[in-house]
């Protein structure tokens, strides 16, 4: 009884997460390890409040994410630290680009 239970609920969660079809991750294997290593600081620091998926998403301007970023971090508790936000807005504009370019 309980595994069934468990499993309806593993399957709801499943489709709920196929249904958003929104990332959140993203696979920078591909990408230089530069950037693999802002990506980590991004992964840790922008999924405290909310799930990746939303600046994996977001539209913003070219050289608009080092703002972007910014304001995040204005958020009470957010505990990014400038060296952190550059590092970020960086890779937000890196993945960005090379996303437009596919
Ligand atoms: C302290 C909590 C907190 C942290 C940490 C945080 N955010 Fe947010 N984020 C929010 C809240 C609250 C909202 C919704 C309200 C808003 O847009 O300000 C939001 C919304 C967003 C949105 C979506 C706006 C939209 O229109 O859907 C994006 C994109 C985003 N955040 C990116 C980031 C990035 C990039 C980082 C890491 C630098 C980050 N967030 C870290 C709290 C946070």
């Amino acid at each position: 009884m309980m595994r069934a239970a468990l499993f309806f609920v593993a399957l709801a969660a499943a489709a709920l997460a196929a249904c958003a079809g929104a990332p959140n991750t993203l696979d920078v294997s591909g990408y230089p390890s530069e950037m693999q290593a802002k990506y980590e600081i991004f992964e840790t620091r922008c999924s405290r409040c909310h799930g990746l998926e939303r600046p994996i998403q977001a539209r913003v301007a070219d050289g608009g994410w080092k703002a972007y970023v910014r304001r995040m971090a204005r958020h009470p508790g957010a505990g990014i630290d400038a060296a952190d936000q550059r590092a970020i807005a960086e890779f937000l504009e890196y993945h960005h680009r090379r996303e437009a370019q596919r």
